[in-house]
Parts: C-alpha cells; structure tokens; sequence
C-alpha cells in the first residue's frame, strides 16, 4: 500500500509541511469549504476522520480562545475523542516534566496532541520523545504533536490559516505577495512563522511597521532576505503611508503585554501610537487593500479599531473562519484520513548531512624534516598539537577561545598553549594548544574538537615527528555532548527549565549553528557552555 506522507506528522515549525504539501492541504481545505456552503454532504464526509478511538489531546499551557475552540469544533467535526488538560490542576505544577506529563497521556491511546506552551521548541521535544516512548511500549504510530504557538518562536496552524486566507483574497495566484506586518513583530510569534512561511509565494515584499522597541528581530529578518524577500522597514503607520506604494495586504498583531518588559510596558501608550490604525488614514488606503489579524483585539486599545468591522476592509473575521477549516483538514491529514493521493515532487526529501564530513586526513611526508613544534620549550618528542586556532583572530578571542577548548575537551595536565604568527596574511595571528603524552583523541573527542575548534589541524607526534595530521572542519551538526547549551533561556532545552532535553545544533551557514528545537542562532563559539 503506498504511504500516506501525512499521516502521524508533528507540525512544530510550518517548514516542516513542504510548499508543495501546503498546497495539497489549501487545495483540500478550498474543497470542503465550497462542500459546507454548498451542503454537499458525501464530499463533507471524505474529510471526517469519524473514529472515536481516534484520541485527541489540547494542552494550553497559555491562554487561547480561537486556537483551542477551532481545535475543538475541528474535532467535533470528526467525531473523534476530544480530551482537554486540565493544565492549572495537572501534575506539571508538581514540576512534573512534559517528557512524563504527555508520555503518560500517549499510554491512554491518544494520538495527536495539540500544545500551546511558554516555552519554545516543545513540540519538536515532544516528537523526539514520542518516538522513544512508542518504541519501548510498542505503539504502531508514534503520537504527533501540532505547535498552537511556543513562546515566541512560531504559530504553524495560524499560519497556514492566513496563507490560505491572503490566498481567497489573491484568487490562488501564488506568484507574489505585497505584505504589510503591523504592530508588535518583535514578541508575536505570528509573524516570525511569516519568516519561512510566506515563501510559498513566488516574489515576496515585506515592509515591517513597528516602532525599533518592537521590530522583528534581525534573525527573522535574516530569513526573510535568505528566502530572497524583499524587505522595508518603517516606525510607524504615518510614515509608511507618507511613503507611498502600500501593500494590498495588511495583517496587524497585538501588542503582546504578557511578554513584555517593565521598561516597554511603561511606553505601551507611545508606542501604541504607531501601529493603532486612525480614521484619518482610511482615505489613504487603495481599493481592494485587505486586513488581517491572528486576534484577540485588545478590547480598549485594538490596532484595527471597530470603526472598521463594516468596512471592506474586514479580511480578519474570515481569516477566523478559515481557522478551523484548515484545522479540519490538517486532523483529517495528520490522521491519514486523507491525503494518500498526495504526490511529492520528484528528488524531494530532507538529504541527511555527511556527519563524518568533519575530518579530513592532510598527508605527511616522513621522509622530510618534520616540523618541530617547539616555542621557548623543548620540541615536543610525544603528544598532540592543536594548530591554527581562531586562525586571524585577535589575540585576545584566540587565547579566550583556546581556554575555553581546554575546559570542554578536558585538556588539563602537562603542556601550554601560545599564540603565533599564521602566516595567512601580515600580523594575522593564530592559537596553539601543545600536550606532551598525549597520545591522541578518540572519535567523539574528534569530533568535539572539530565542532569546537574549526578550521584548526591536529598533529600526532611520535619520536620527534609528525605521523598524522588531520584538518577539521565544522560538522553539520552538533549534539550528544554535555558541555554545548542552547542560550535562548526560553527554550525546552535550556538548562535552567529543568526538561533534561540534550542540546542539539545544525549548521546553517559558515559558522553559525541554529538550536534544533527553538531555532534561535548561535555562532559555533557561543554553543558551548
Ligand atoms: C495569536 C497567538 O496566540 O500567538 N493568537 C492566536 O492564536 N490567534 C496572537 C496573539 O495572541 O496576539
């Protein structure tokens, strides 16, 4: 039987549905849309997963209305068993871990959990978990979990709804995409799925309104530009309309009080200012312009005021319907109800990185004279040298780097470390580690000293002489070591939370190294502990 690609999927981040399976699921969710208005019954019930053993599990661990109630009409729809967390009674008051707290609710045949969290990166925890805990109490299908939002990292489901809203408003032309994102872009997660989200479209501009104190954060703008956006920034809605050329889409987000610090809360009114929509400006916008809002509007400082809900304007009370229409579709997908039709583009598929790639053996001559390595010591008739350390560095990142691969690989006991001329370019410096009696590093130091000291050369010297010489460079990824730590406090694996989740690291570009469960960036010095 051919396999259905979505069946058991977790969605944390929305780049883990392809574009091309994000259109499957639009062009399914437009399908049941036109059967419900059109009452045509037999099309409506292709879609119901109509199993009650089929267990579906909401955890809300921050507050929801239309999130949680789609979720739960969407499962209604499909006459599946609904069960909610009674989270301010559950036993992670106890300090329970998540690992335990859904590891005991996947024993009670759930499924699918759909989990709102403070912290960010759960649901790629959760999956990594899941797998583990259905291998050892043999569960066909690992339970698959839905992100309805992780602090402020990413909003998946919310942007799906409004890619397929911005869709009906574009007639289905993916080709491009004018956006406006108004208001608070630094803390709403919204918007920063928006980063990876909007590439489903051919051409992408973006301008960003928001006073500095609530722009988005440079890495998603970073994202933006490497998904070849084009990207504008503005302070305010005044000065954006004075610049001209509008986007026809506008999609506006709360100011996010709850994540906000004393020192922008205290501004809130100035700031608020800015990004609140005023009648005057009504007669500036181009016919056809539509808004948007994830909602909740604040019920006394809205950013779309009511003054425009009879107005054409109104794309937001829409774009909430379409919430749970596409929760509908992403259940009867995730629980293989549909979907087995669906055909991925030839070639696709994630290719697994050459793990091993780090290490590149340099030949030595042994019949040459060997270099010695010795500096204000006697040369080194045993042991390892470490070469080319921060190769063009100051000296001061040299030896603060050159410390800090000592206290990871445990380079303690007899030797020294210097700094020397690189001979890269005048003046260019580089670090060097020495250790007499050492008589080399096993595979996994290898590779910790490859992570931790890229572009260095490891020496092995036997009697006086070079006999092997290894390049290292930095691996695709980095993990299954004690000493490496995600900085972002906010994340599921970071130390002070207490998950006991490992830090994990892929390498995105050069030297930068992103966390595998909040994404958040890290050059590859500032992922170790
Ligand atoms: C958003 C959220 O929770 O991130 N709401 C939603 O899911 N519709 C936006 C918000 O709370 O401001």
């Amino acid at each position: 039987m051919k396999k259905n690609i979505f069946h058991g999927r977790t969605l944390a981040v929305i780049g883990d549905f392809t574009l091309e399976e994000r259109r499957y699921l639009f062009e399914q969710t437009r399908r049941l849309k036109r059967a419900l208005a059109e009452g045509d019954r037999a099309v409506i019930d292709r879609y119901r997963i109509d199993d009650p053993d089929f267990g579906l599990y909401e955890v809300f661990l921050e507050d929801s209305t239309r999130t949680k109630e789609s979720f739960k009409n969407a499962a209604q729809f499909h006459r599946i068993k609904l069960n909610g967390l009674d989270v301010s009674h559950s036993s992670i008051n106890k300090k329970e871990s998540y690992a335990d707290t859904f590891n005991t609710l996947a024993g009670y045949d759930n499924r699918l959990f759909i989990v709102r969290s403070t912290l960010e990166g759960v649901c790629r925890w959760l999956e990594d978990n899941g797998k583990d805990f259905a291998g050892r109490n043999g569960l066909e299908v690992p339970p698959a979990f839905i992100n309805a939002g992780d602090g402020k990292h990413e909003h998946p489901t919310q942007e799906l709804l409004d890619e397929f809203s911005f869709l009906e408003q574009l007639e289905w032309d993916y080709s491009s995409l004018h956006i406006a994102l108004v208001g608070d872009l630094f803390h709403g997660r919204t918007v920063h799925s928006k980063a990876e989200g909007l590439g489903i479209f051919g051409q992408v501009t973006v301008d960003l309104v928001a006073p500095p104190e609530l722009t988005m954060p440079d890495y998603y703008v970073k994202r933006m530009e490497d998904n070849g956006f084009r990207v504008r920034s503005f302070g305010s809605i005044g000065e954006y309309l004075a610049a001209g050329a509008t986007a026809p889409v506008w999609y506006f987000t709360r100011p996010q009080l709850e994540r906000m610090g004393d020192d922008i809360l205290r501004r809130q009114d100035e700031l608020r200012s800015r990004i609140v929509f005023k009648p005057e400006f009504v007669e500036r916008i181009a016919e056809g312009t539509k808004f948007y809002h994830p909602l909740p509007r604040h019920k006394e400082h809205p950013t779309i005021p009511p003054f425009l809900d009879t107005s054409d304007l109104n794309g937001w009370e829409n774009q909430s319907i379409n919430g749970k229409l596409i929760r509908i579709v992403l259940l009867s997908l995730i629980a293989g109800k549909i979907g087995g039709d669906f055909q991925p583009p030839a070639g696709g598929g994630l290719e697994e990185k050459d793990d091993e790639a780090f290490l590149q053996e340099v030949e030595v001559s042994l019949s040459e004279r060997p270099k010695q390595y010795a500096e204000g010591v006697n040369p080194i008739s045993d042991g390892i040298v470490i070469d080319h350390i921060c190769r063009g560095e100051s000296e001061r990142e040299i030896r603060e780097h050159m410390s800090r691969i000592i206290t990871v690989l445990e380079l303690y006991g007899k030797g020294g470390e210097w700094v020397s001329h690189s001979g890269v370019a005048a003046g260019a410096k580089k670090g060097i580690i020495f250790r007499p009696g050492l008589t080399g590093f096993d595979g996994r130091q290898m590779k910790q000293l490859a992570a931790i000291a890229p572009g260095s050369t490891l020496n092995i010297i036997r009697d006086r002489r070079i006999i092997r010489k290894l390049r290292l460079h930095m691996p695709p990824k980095i993990y299954n070591f004690e000493t490496i730590s995600c900085r972002n406090t906010a994340c599921i694996s970071h130390p002070s939370n207490g998950e006991s989740v490992p830090a994990e690291f892929y390498r995105i570009a050069g030297d930068i190294f992103v966390c595998k469960y909040c994404e958040k960036p890290h050059s590859f010095k500032e992922i170790w502990k």
